[in-house]
């Protein structure tokens, strides 16, 4: 339980790691505004937190929607006056190359896990910078770092994340006292892989065109993540909130937090010079604001 508590916004928290996210952190004491597209999702959240006698607030908010959201924190500012944490955590992946994927299919995948954080992190930064310190913190992936097959269009979304909050880090502590942190998880047993799944299958699946061969050994080494699999091999949504909440609390917050050894093996040949961005953050700083 902390002493301090703080004021945060996640959002995308009716399932996954949000979910999580939001109860360990109100387990915590802070002063959780769980944020979902659809607050009807927010039922199972709700009992889940009357059951582990933790109290979080369920607000409104679709990062694809400005107004949405500059409406959910300005009713947060209003009521705590301040804004100390947010942590972009919503997000979809999308399988297709990026021939086979029409441009409304690339620049929703783009909007959500993109332009969703931009649209977030806008509406939080004058509140932030006026009372000089704050915490922005992006959930990435493995895939943010390493390209991969197939999920092109979601990696190159993943990339554009990293590489817009590695930029941003190198100054909002030395000039407005605002810390900046990306968590990279490689597989998480969520919703996540069922509902891309869903989409694929629901716009045609395999299709018969020049991809097939390739589509099709993908899909058969996705086949190979059986529920035995996912046990042994991929993490569970609370173990990356636990990864936030040691970003949260670390006194001089990382800019990258990988989540397990399997995700640092994996982005290894990366990151594995600076696995947490603190050296390249430094070098930035010193090289072009000489901070
Ligand atoms: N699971 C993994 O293997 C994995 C690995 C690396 C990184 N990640 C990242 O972790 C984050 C959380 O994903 P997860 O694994 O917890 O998946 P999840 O269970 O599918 O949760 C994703 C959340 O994002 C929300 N969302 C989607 N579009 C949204 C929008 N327009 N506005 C607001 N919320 C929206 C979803 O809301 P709805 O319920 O309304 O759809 C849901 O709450 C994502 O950024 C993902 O890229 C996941």
């Amino acid at each position: 339980m902390t002493d301090k508590p703080k004021v945060i916004l996640i959002t995308g928290a009716s399932t996954g790691i949000g979910f999580e996210t939001a109860l360990l952190l109100a387990k915590e004491g802070h002063r959780v505004y769980a944020t979902m597209r659809d607050p009807s999702k927010g039922d199972t959240l709700k009992q889940e937190a009357t059951q582990r006698n933790v109290s979080l607030e369920i607000i409104s908010l679709d990062v694809q929607n400005e107004s949405s959201i500059n409406e959910c924190v300005a009713q947060i500012v209003d009521r705590e006056k301040t804004m100390d944490i947010l942590i972009n955590n919503a997000g979809a992946g999308f399988i297709r190359t990026m021939e086979q994927a029409t441009m409304e299919e690339i620049q929703q995948v783009m909007d959500v896990n993109f332009y969703g954080v931009i649209r977030c992190t806008k509406a939080v930064l004058p509140f932030m910078r006026k009372q000089q310190s704050g915490h922005i913190i992006n959930i990435s992936s493995v895939g943010g770092l390493v390209g991969q097959p197939v999920n092109e269009i979601y990696c190159a979304a993943k990339f554009a994340l990293e590489g817009l909050t590695e930029s941003i880090a190198s100054y909002m502590k030395p000039y407005f006292g605002i810390n900046v942190s990306l968590v990279e998880p490689g597989g998480v047993v969520t919703e996540f892989g069922n509902s891309l799944t869903r989409y694929f299958e629901e716009t045609g699946g395999i299709k018969e065109d020049a991809y097939k061969p390739l589509i099709q050994t993908y899909m058969d080494y996705r086949a190979t993540f059986t529920d035995e699999v996912k046990e042994r091999a991929f993490q569970k949504p609370v173990q990356i909130a636990e990864v936030i909440l040691k970003c949260i609390n670390d006194p001089d917050p990382k800019l990258r937090y990988l989540t397990s050894e399997g995700a640092a093996t994996f982005t290894k040949l990366k990151s594995g010079l600076d696995p947490d961005g603190e050296g390249i953050k430094a070098q930035v700083r010193k090289g072009i604001l000489n901070k």
